[in-house]
């Protein structure tokens, strides 16, 4: 059941694009529109434009655009009908009667069950049950208010007393399944009931952990074992429909609102919790994961520096590289806590108290001093030897440093640790950047001679761009802006005079529209094409509204399209066969020489 159109239209005119987008990146003024940096690639110089009088939005860098819909659809994760129903909510504005969709419902369904899963098991920690999982926060530290603030809870040592709980609330075991709550096994053969499933609690004898969106929605769980001899400490919920473990964060609920620049990032839920009680309320932690792409431009969305604060074992110090390389990727500056005397934050504020970890925050360094320090690793300093390898890969990184003043510091620490001058490791980093320069010059050479197409991106400078492609983009963009030339238009141009696929496509579909009387603004065309396809839409807009739309263009684009087709026969030139080619050729040599 499609939604009616002037609702759609109702939606977008409620959510004005560059208050929505704020909420979520912050924005630069330029002019009457906007820049920032784009929320869905990595970047570190804004080229995400938000336009105010098309209330569209074009990133130059990946080519992801659209109106407010699609912007919601690809960072909200949601289908072009949620997406809408999320901003009719976010203006309050009521969706009509029958629009409901099944997979929106559904999602609504499992938070729900998670709402009554979180307030069970919370119930439990707090009665007679519930006393080994109490004893056992409160012997780590956790006071009844931090306990109340997270929402913590304990599941009993049962295999089904949320099975039946749940069940008894009119919750089906195919929803306690879906939701990660319960786990199943088939029966042995031989045994009663067929191929029945056999289902039981997924959680036991756990203390629990709920994980909650920045929205506010408990997504899933983490429990915590309070066997010594469990096989995982921590389990977490498996992925469903609301659970994506890669783009969410665990108390970013409540870092978001923190009044501090930077986000702590830890390892685990018992760290975050302990900050927290300690007074940090910025820390946050992936879930049970490494750190991926998404969960770090999550946080650029929220901050603009990252303090790593991972375990002070050997795993945590690997897992630290990997973490500076994702955030550096994503734009954000990373500093890197460096911990001794305790394994974890978690231990650390306890032995030492919210001050000392203040310290440790405030001592932090730079992603470059911790990398520095990495090298050492595996080499006697005490050594010739250990000293010459450790200078070979410290040059390299000293060399990356663009900064005159930063290059001089780290050279100095450098020269100390080797027991060098100074000024002979900086006549080796400045002749490693004199090779890094000009191998970078003839790259950039390269490329100019024979542009390859940026990695990952469908975007393409305009300028790159055929007379015939720019042609095809020009009346697409015409046809939407003016979609009363299309009768002319279609005397002289046919789907034929499009050879490229996509663009083709769009043609067919904005002209199939206009007959049919509806309408082809960006909002509309969200229901026929993907997130996308829709950016790429986007862009061709955004390229033509940088003319102004009269007549005589459009008839510049016909007249490219048309004699292209008288040209080669309809067909693109790479499709032709030598002779058909010598043939135009001579044809051309004619056309020319005979005036
Ligand atoms: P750690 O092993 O460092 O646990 O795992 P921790 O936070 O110090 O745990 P406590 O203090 O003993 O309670 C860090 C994170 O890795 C994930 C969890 O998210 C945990 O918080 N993890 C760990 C798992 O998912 N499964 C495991 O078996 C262990
Ligand atoms: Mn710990």
């Amino acid at each position: 059941m499609p939604l009616p159109n002037e609702f759609i239209e109702q939606v977008r005119d409620a959510n004005e694009i560059t208050s929505v987008i704020s909420s979520y990146t912050s924005l630069k003024r330029a002019g009457r529109d906007s820049v920032c940096l784009c929320p869905f690639h990595s970047e570190k110089t804004a080229s995400c434009h938000i336009y105010a009088d098309t209330q569209s939005f074009y990133c130059f860098g990946c080519g992801a655009g659209g109106d407010v819909i699609n912007f919601i659809r690809l960072i909200e994760h949601l289908d072009y009908i949620e997406s809408i129903k999320f901003l009719a909510q976010r203006a309050n504005i009521p969706m009509p009667e029958d629009s409901r969709d099944k997979t929106a419902e559904a999602k609504q369904k499992m938070l729900e069950i998670n709402r009554q899963a979180a307030r069970f098991y919370r119930d439990v920690l707090l009665s007679d049950k519930g006393a080994p999982g109490r004893q056992y926060l409160l012997q780590r530290g956790l006071s009844e208010n931090t306990i109340r603030k997270y929402g913590l809870g304990f599941a009993p040592n049962s295999w089904d007393t949320l099975k039946s709980f749940m069940l008894s609330k009119g919750y089906t075991e195919q929803e306690l399944l879906d939701a990660a709550l319960l786990a199943a096994k088939r029966p042995q053969n031989g045994q009663q009931g067929g191929e029945r499933l056999h289902t039981y609690d997924k959680f036991r004898n756990r203390v629990m952990f709920p994980i909650i969106d920045r929205r506010g929605n408990i997504i899933g769980f983490g429990g915590r074992t309070l066997e010594a001899d469990a096989p995982a400490k921590y389990l977490n919920s498996d992925e469903t429909l609301v659970f994506h473990k890669r783009s969410s964060l665990f108390s970013l609920n409540f870092a978001k609102n923190t009044r501090e620049k930077f986000l702590i990032l830890c390892e685990g839920y018992m760290d975050v919790i302990s900050l927290n009680q300690a007074g940090f309320d910025n820390a946050i932690a992936t879930l049970g994961t490494a750190i991926t792409p998404e969960q770090a431009r999550l946080m650029r969305q929220y901050c603009e520096e990252v303090v790593i604060s991972y375990d002070s074992d050997g795993a945590g110090q690997k897992a630290t590289m990997k973490a500076i390389n994702l955030l550096g990727e994503a734009g954000v500056d990373a500093r890197v806590l460096q911990m001794t005397g305790a394994k974890d934050p978690d231990e650390y504020v306890k032995k030492y108290g919210a001050d000392g970890f203040r310290l440790l925050l405030e001592k932090s360094g730079g992603a470059i001093s911790f990398e520095l320090k990495k090298l050492t690793v595996g080499l006697d300093m005490d050594t010739p030897e250990g000293k010459a390898s450790y200078l070979k890969k410290a040059v390299g990184l000293l060399a990356s440093i663009n900064d005159k003043i930063d290059r001089m510091v780290y050279i100095n620490d450098t020269a100390k640790l080797c027991g060098l001058s100074a000024g002979e490791i900086e006549k080796a980093v400045e002749e490693r950047r004199r090779i890094n320069y000009y191998s970078a010059k003839k790259a950039e050479t390269r490329e100019l001679i024979n542009p390859t197409k940026k990695k990952g991106s469908d975007y393409m400078p305009t300028s790159q761009l055929t007379a015939r492609e720019k042609a095809q983009r020009g009346v697409i963009a015409f046809m939407i802006h003016s979609p009363d030339l299309l009768p002319k238009t279609e005397k002289r141009i046919s789907l034929e005079d499009f050879p490229d696929e996509f663009c083709r496509i769009i043609y067919q579909t904005v002209t199939d529209r206009i007959k049919n009387g509806q309408n082809v603004d960006l909002s509309s065309l969200g229901n026929e094409f993907s997130a996308q396809e829709l950016g790429k839409i986007t862009g061709i807009i955004q390229e033509n509204n940088l003319l102004p739309y009269q007549k005589e263009r459009l008839d510049e684009y016909i007249k490219v399209l048309e004699e292209h087709r008288d040209k080669y026969g309809g067909k693109d030139p790479s499709e032709l066969t030598d002779e058909e080619m010598l043939a135009y050729m001579e044809a051309i040599r004619k056309k020319k020489s005979g005036g």
